[in-house]
């Protein structure tokens, strides 16, 4: 994957002597510490990320934890004390003012929580405001204002005023400002936390579809680790100004790297951040071409399982099960495809567990293909077994978190 934003060593410090800051920071004395001694607030300390272009990179943390300084400095909203940005391999943080502004209007556009819309604008008026500051004509303006508007559903609530739309609605004008502009890179701040949250789970949903038609590149800023997970590619997971951890939503919450992590994902349903991949067993496939039915049970007394998928030229062509296979009273069928199974439940390796419970209810194993090839099989007690796993080794994380880390609201 293209990288197109990153991210090393990126420092910020608010205060009148940054540089002593630092090198308290490097001496390895806290945030805190630092704030009692010199009356400075670390706001970002050593960050470190790259994102890939058309990804999602969420980052999650409680209030105050740094994650609206990190963004602001992407785009120089605020300035880096230390560190570098690129995007495209460009530094950000170093070019002039006349560069800095031509990257802003050309690259990088951000949503907030809390954006003011004019309220005597139309809401395409609205929309078309960062086109009209970069300079574009009104034809065209309109043109794209309406196509941003149509994107996020309120292309006809075009020439009435903000106030006419509920909260939500008025959010959803905010995304299409942003997208107006044709960004390569979204920057989003806590930009649903407003919302109630059946509204929220709907932006989410649209922001996910936007993103893999429009293939954007989001820096996604969150508080909420269920948004974070659900949208993510990759998350961060920020604490007092430092990243704690960085993966995806099931190395988030499946290898947790610190007592802090764990504590955030021990209430998460696993079930919906866990993938077929992650459960599956061993095809142990037969071929349809050289097995016989004796050789099949005899694999399957081997392997121990009641059930294999048979492959014709690599490919899965359905499955055997021992009790076909041995027939009525012992009536053994004479070949393979005899006792075949042609209707077989399949999924992607992506599938979340919980939405492997319905095809697991055909009593037959589910086959895990990828572009036709047998991937896996995954049966029930596959999916129990994980989850089990999960939640005994969230039973032993709990004590040391309970003693470091603090509650999750
Ligand atoms: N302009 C500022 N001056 C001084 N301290 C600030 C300023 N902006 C943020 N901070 C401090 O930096 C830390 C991170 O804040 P922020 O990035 O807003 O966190 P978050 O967005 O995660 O809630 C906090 O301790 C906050 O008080
Ligand atoms: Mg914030």
């Amino acid at each position: 994957m293209t990288e197109k934003l990153s991210v090393k060593n990126l420092y910020k410090i608010f205060g009148d002597d940054p540089d002593q800051a630092l090198s308290l920071l490097r001496e390895g004395r806290s945030k805190d510490e630092i704030l009692e001694q010199t009356g400075m607030t670390v706001g970002v300390q050593d960050a470190e990320f790259s994102v890939g272009e058309g990804e999602i990179f969420v980052v999650m943390g409680l209030s105050g934890s740094g994650k609206s300084t990190l963004v602001r400095m992407l785009n120089r909203l605020i300035e880096p004390t230390a560190g570098e940005v690129r995007i495209d391999g460009e530094d950000i943080a170093s070019v002039g003012s006349e560069e800095l502004r031509r990257i802003r209007l050309e690259k990088i556009s951000m949503v907030f929580q809390h954006f003011a819309l004019f309220p005597h604008k139309t809401v395409c008026e609205n929309v078309e405001y960062g086109l009209k500051v970069q300079g574009v004509s009104a034809e065209e303006r309109r043109e794209r204002a309406l196509a941003a508007l149509d994107q996020v559903g309120l292309k006809a609530w075009a020439d009435r005023p903000p106030a006419a739309l509920s909260g939500g609605m008025q959010q959803r004008v905010g995304l299409a400002r942003g997208l107006a502009v044709d960004p390569q890179v979204l920057l989003m701040d806590e930009p649903f936390s407003a919302l109630d949250p059946l509204i929220r789970r709907e932006m989410q949903q649209e922001l996910i579809e936007l993103q893999r038609r429009l293939k954007m590149t989001i820096v996604f800023i969150t508080h909420d680790l269920h948004e974070a997970l659900i949208l993510g590619d990759h998350i961060a997971i920020m604490k007092e100004g430092r990243f704690v951890q960085i993966g995806t939503a099931e190395q988030i919450v499946g290898e947790p790297a610190h007592d802090y992590v764990a504590a955030f994902t021990q209430d998460i349903d696993r079930s919906r951040v866990f993938a077929a991949e992650r459960v599956m067993r061993e095809p142990e496939a037969l071929d349809l071409g050289t097995d016989t039915p004796a050789a099949a049970l005899e694999r399957m007394d081997a392997v121990g399982r009641d059930a294999l998928y048979v492959l014709e030229a690599g490919k899965p062509v359905g499955v055997v099960t021992r009790r076909e296979l041995a027939g009525p009273e012992g009536a053994r069928c004479a070949s393979l495809s005899e006792g075949l199974v042609r209707d077989f439940p399949s999924v992607g390796p992506d599938t979340k567990l919980y939405q492997l419970y319905a095809p697991c209810r055909s009593g037959l194993p589910v086959a895990v293909l990828d572009g036709g090839r047998l991937l896996g099989t995954v049966e029930q007690e596959d999916i129990f077994d994980q989850l089990a796993v999960e939640e005994a080794a969230g039973e032993a994380d709990r004590q040391p978190a309970e003693t470091g880390a603090p509650a999750v609201a």
